[in-house]
């Protein structure tokens, strides 16, 4: 996959490649990321040079401008004005040094990475001799993905101390073309909003400084031709492995010319004393010319192969969760109730979520005493996780651990363990105060009580959850280290309990990335479980996020968060799409759905393995919605229907099905009807109608009103 010759080094899969080579001076340029080239025979680097009045002649050389240059590692000072990728005082050279090609990948320490198996990587060194600075460029590529992943190290070979200010992940400077930016906006409760507009000449950028991803601007990002549509068109991801602050930069230059760069944010400050390194946060660079559907195939299998803990499935159970029917009012014998009552209704999990803990009344107390509340649960975690498991149910257990109540006894007792123990009156999101991973004793506080918790009752999932930004942190060092902690905590608690499943929630999506996804099962996607909201949201999150990775339940109705009123199958049509799905509904709520939540139950059971390992298209986007999921041998296939407003006198909706495998038919479920492949596939299916008036309907009816849905599933036959 990896290939030197005097053109210089071509990664290359078959699917995707990445060229560069040292040019003069010994500065790494960069040549070619995109399809496939086979080879570098033949190939005409770009770019070319010109004279061009304004730019500077590096070391003398005429109409050499690094200005203009597309390079691996440009840093600011010697021509080059755009965004750099490396800054530290006094760097003045980046001076090719030598390469090595290794199996597998580069040790990234603490921070989450794709697994490497059956991977290349070609590691670059370079120097700055002058100032003592190495920079070590990593390339790895895996043969059957269109994925690439880049990082850098940054060491201080010198005898006194460097600061770093910047070092990028990724940078790579693309050929001119017009091009446009799709990227991901939101906040909470409407996490994963599509956002496509045209690159202007000029530097954009977006990012967080919320101590999280962020559901503001989560890492990922997606270059496209103008006209690159679902299905066709040129599209260029990028995604950062990485939970924490971050920035992504856009600069298109002068002359059409796009520089590219995802990383933490520039202007860290990062003190470097002799011999030590910085490692950067893996970035991952996906390729193809399959639009945005292929993107998202492209992402979606890298996901499930790579990055997502490996697991024997099916480890998804259908759950009850106590949070939307409850709240904080929870004891032991509401948890007992419910779970027989779910436990009748098929479901195999019940998770108690938050309230549970000592004193833990409202959301302003208690966070960091994670006991039991002697009150409200005085047998205990562990008899209440006995009888709920004797019902024949697993039990779940959700926990805040990076969080601290001023209300608490860990508060009393460790003041200073909070971000911003230093100041006058550091800001409270929720009520709640961060406590501060980076230090050690936090650390390991956070570990033992999670730890503890976990042997004392026979707990089977943790819902990991974290409801604010983090502030009063302007030390980017420090906010690094916290999410170093986290990773590692995280890890070893999955080391110490491998049978748990780790459920990864930041008041839904407000740290739902890459980095997580190394190390939680599953994401609470958002808080927003109304179905017309969390269609806009996973249509978004599915452009990145296999199904696999989503978590959802059926909430009630009007919806806590925007009062709307949904029918239960709108509800379930929509959540069906996640790979962990449930129920937060109350006692009454489920008596009253008894015989919809059985059956509801059942359908999500037996489809498990169909939405973690199928295959998910989106049809079409807009005021209606068309889902399609196969399973991969083909045999299976579900399509939502959704459409969001009601419309008197509708058209006939119809729907091409994609990736079927022709001469194969098809029988819809319920009508009995016969399909073929191609036909499915060329002509299209029929979508449901509206017939408001015929009785008995001519059509398979829709439901009126707004939000109506309907699941269309075809088996092969
Ligand atoms: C966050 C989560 C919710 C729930 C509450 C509990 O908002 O996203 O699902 O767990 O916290 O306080």
């Amino acid at each position: 996959m990896i290939e030197e010759s005097e053109k210089g080094w071509l990664l290359d899969n078959g699917l995707v490649a990445y060229a560069l080579r040292v040019g003069e001076d010994g500065v790494l340029e960069h040549l070619h990321f995109g399809g496939s080239l086979g080879s570098l025979a033949g190939f005409s680097a770009w770019p070319r040079q010109a004279y061009r009045s304004l730019q500077i002649d590096d070391r003398g050389k005429p109409f050499r401008h690094l200005g203009t240059l597309a390079q691996e590692l440009p840093f600011f000072g010697r021509g080059d004005f755009r965004s750099p990728a490396i800054a530290a005082p006094g760097l003045d050279e980046l001076v090719f040094e030598s390469a090595r090609k290794i199996e597998g990948g580069l040790d990234l320490g603490d921070l989450p990475s794709a697994r490497f198996e059956g991977a290349e990587t070609l590691q670059i060194r370079t120097v700055s001799r002058h100032m003592g600075l190495e920079v070590v460029l990593s390339l790895t590529l895996w043969p059957g993905h269109p994925v690439l992943a880049r990082t850098v190290t940054v060491r201080n070979i010198s005898d006194r101390p460097h600061l770093l200010d910047r070092a990028s992940s990724l940078s790579i400077d693309l050929p001119q073309a017009d091009r446009h930016i799709v990227h991901l906006t939101g906040s909470w409760a409407r996490e994963m909003h599509l956002q496509r507009h045209r690159i202007e000449t000029g530097r954009f950028s977006f990012g967080s400084c919320r101590g999280t991803s962020s559901a503001q601007h989560p890492p990922f990002i997606a270059l496209t031709d103008t006209d690159t549509t679902e299905l066709h068109g040129e599209v260029l991801g990028g995604a950062l492995v990485y939970s924490g602050n971050h920035e992504t930069v856009v600069e298109k230059d002068e002359f059409g010319a796009v520089r590219l760069q995802m990383g933490l944010p520039g202007g860290m400050r990062w003190p470097l004393a002799p011999g030590e390194a910085f490692i950067a946060p893996q970035a991952l660079l996906l390729h193809t010319d399959r639009g945005l559907g292929g993107m998202s195939h492209g992402w979606h299998d890298f996901v499930r192969e790579r990055l997502l803990p490996e697991r024997r499935e099916p480890y998804r159970p259908v759950y009850l969760n106590t949070w939307e029917s409850a709240y904080f009012e929870v004891d032991e014998d509401k948890v007992e109730k419910l779970a027989r009552a779910a436990k009748k209704l098929g479901c195999e999990m019940l998770v108690l979520d938050d309230g549970w803990f000592k004193g833990r009344r409202d959301d302003h107390t208690s966070l960091g005493d994670w006991q039991a509340d002697p009150k409200r649960f005085s047998r205990g975690m562990g008899e209440l996780a006995r009888r709920v498991t004797a019902e024949g149910l697993k039990f779940g257990l959700w926990f805040e651990p990076e969080m601290v109540s001023r209300e608490s006894d860990l508060y009393r007792e460790h003041p200073d363990w909070i971000i911003g123990a230093d100041r006058d009156r550091p800001g409270e999101g929720r009520n709640q105060l961060t406590l501060d991973l980076s230090r050690p004793e936090v650390e390991a506080h956070i570990e033992s009580v999670v730890a503890s918790m976990l042997r004392e009752a026979d707990i089977s999932y943790v819902k990991w959850d974290m409801n604010r930004f983090v502030s009063d942190l302007d030390d980017a060092k420090r906010a690094h280290l916290y999410m170093l902690a986290l990773y590692r905590i995280v890890r070893k608690l999955r080391k110490a309990f491998p049978g748990v499943v780790f459920e990864n929630c930041a008041s839904g999506g407000n740290r739902f990335d890459f980095g997580m996804l190394c190390l939680f099962d599953q994401t609470w996607t958002s808080d927003l479980c109304d179905p017309e909201g969390r269609l806009d949201i996973q249509s978004g999150a599915s452009h990145f996020f296999p199904l696999s990775a989503l978590a959802s339940y059926i909430g009630p109705s009007p919806n806590h968060q925007n009062g709307r009123i949904s029918s239960f199958e709108a509800r379930r049509d929509v959540a069906f799409f996640c790979g962990s799905r449930g129920f937060s509904l109350s006692a009454e709520e489920l008596e009253a759905h008894a015989s919809s939540v059985k059956e509801t139950a059942g359908l999500y059971t037996s489809t498990q393995s169909l939405v973690t390992k199928g295959r998910f298209d989106r049809l079409r986007t807009g005021a209606e919605i068309i889902w399609q999921l196969t399973s991969p041998s083909g045999d299976e296939v579900v399509i939502l229907y959704a459409r969001k407003r009601s419309e008197p006198n509708p058209p006939f909706a119809s729907v091409r099905l994609r990736n079927l495998e022709k001469g194969s038919a098809y029988r819809m479920e319920g009508s009995g009807e016969l399909w073929r492949a191609e036909s499915l596939m060329v002509a299209g299916l029929p979508m449901p109608h509206t017939d408001h008036r015929a009785n008995p309907p001519l059509m398979k009816a829709l439901p009126t009103g707004d939000m109506a849905t309907a699941l269309l599933r075809l088996r092969r036959v």
